[in-house]
């Protein structure tokens, strides 16, 4: 049982799937909680507009295991896991040989709309009750993790956990958060946690006291431009979680001498002004989703430091709503989807 969407319009329907029989390295997993992540939205506009294989959404998310292949030893019946939105890749190119599978030369099988590498079907996501996948792209979830809570840190928090920690952001650091929504309140949590001097940029100034809660020192208003300037070349890093193509030009002013910008939102096309980068030696820099090192580091770093997303839990049968009010930017601050109601 999943939610998938439907060709000529944005409403999922409820539909009845199978998941492939297990292979050696394989675990089923009954999925409990998936988030709800932008990304989704995207993919279903994409499916409405152009069509394509068959599009169950859902990426990030944890449950139990229900069985497992004969040959894994990581996990049995039982175990809590976390899945994200990698599900598979070579294993032998140079960025998989470096715990980066996420940048796999031959491309990692992504959790839904992806191509299974053994039989070359399309995978379908985690808005259904069951997932199966390889044993080594399943994470165990650390106990004291409220399951629910964890299921967004498997997209949207390793989305921007990974750019953290390359960017070497710790104590001391200063770090500017552009877009308070899903990935936006994790990066921030991360930064604080991790102990930056963070502040929150938003067009949302009714976010101000949520920016706070999370451990940011200040939210500036993207529109405020007095305040825009009083900000001006102050972050070693800002991570731009913005969902929609955008000019960079008021966000590169804010980093500092040799500090980076890093645009994890939108991922098309963008134009830069070479000057813009050109003072201040400054850096654009991307990223997406995390490797299995890093993701089980952010796991256990999450453990240790209690950090877990501000969610709104529904039954997945109020999936159409959640999606709907995503796209309206009225979510605080991710929706996940709780499947007991998918029997
Ligand atoms: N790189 C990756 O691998 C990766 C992984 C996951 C998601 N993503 C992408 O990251 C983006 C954010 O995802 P999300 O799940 O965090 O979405 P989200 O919860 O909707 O948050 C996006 C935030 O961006 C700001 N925003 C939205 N529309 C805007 C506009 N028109 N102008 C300026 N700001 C706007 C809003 O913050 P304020 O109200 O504070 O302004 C909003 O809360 C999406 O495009 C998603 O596809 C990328
Ligand atoms: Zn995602
Ligand atoms: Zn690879």
């Amino acid at each position: 049982m999943g939610w998938q969407a439907d060709r000529g319009g944005t409403a999922l329907r409820r539909v009845s799937f199978e998941r492939r029989d297990l292979r050696a390295d394989d675990i089923a997993v009954c999925v409990d909680y998936c988030g709800v992540c932008h990304t989704d939205l995207h993919s279903i506009h994409a499916y409405r507009d152009n069509g394509g294989a068959p599009l169950v959404p859902g990426h990030e998310f944890t449950g139990v295991v229900t069985d497992i292949g004969r040959d894994v030893t990581r996990f049995a019946v039982g175990d809590a896991v976390a899945v994200g939105n990698i599900v598979d890749s070579c294993g032998a190119c140079a960025m998989c040989l470096k715990g980066q599978e996420n940048f796999c030369h031959e491309f990692p099988t992504l959790t839904y709309g992806g191509t299974d590498r053994h039989d070359g079907t399309t995978t379908l996501g985690a808005y259904s009750r069951e997932y199966v996948v390889r044993d080594g792209f399943a994470h165990p979830l650390p106990a004291g993790l409220d399951p629910a809570a964890a299921a967004p840190l498997l997209c949207a928090g390793v989305t921007v956990w990974e750019p953290l920690r390359a960017l070497g952001v710790g104590p001391g650091s200063r770090v500017a958060v552009v877009g308070l929504g899903g990935l936006g309140h994790l990066a921030v949590k991360f930064a604080v946690a991790l102990g930056a001097d963070t502040t929150v940029i938003s067009r949302s100034a009714d976010k101000a006291e949520d920016a706070r809660r999370f451990g940011a020192a200040d939210l500036v208003v993207s529109t405020d431009q007095e305040r825009m300037a009083a900000v001006k070349e102050r972050f070693d890093v800002v991570i731009d979680t913005i969902a929609v193509p955008h000019d960079l030009a008021p966000y590169l002013k804010l980093v500092a001498l040799d500090g980076t910008l890093s645009q994890v939102g939108y991922l098309g096309p963008v134009t830069v002004e070479g000057l813009d980068l050109l003072i201040g030696r400054k850096k654009l820099s991307s990223a997406g989703s995390g490797g299995r090192p890093e993701t089980a580091a952010m796991l256990e770093f999450c453990a240790e430091h209690g950090v877990t997303a501000d969610i709104e839990l529904v039954p997945s049968a109020r999936v159409n709503e959640a999606l709907d009010r995503l796209g309206r930017n009225d979510v605080r601050y991710r929706f996940v989807l709780d499947m007991a109601d998918l029997v």
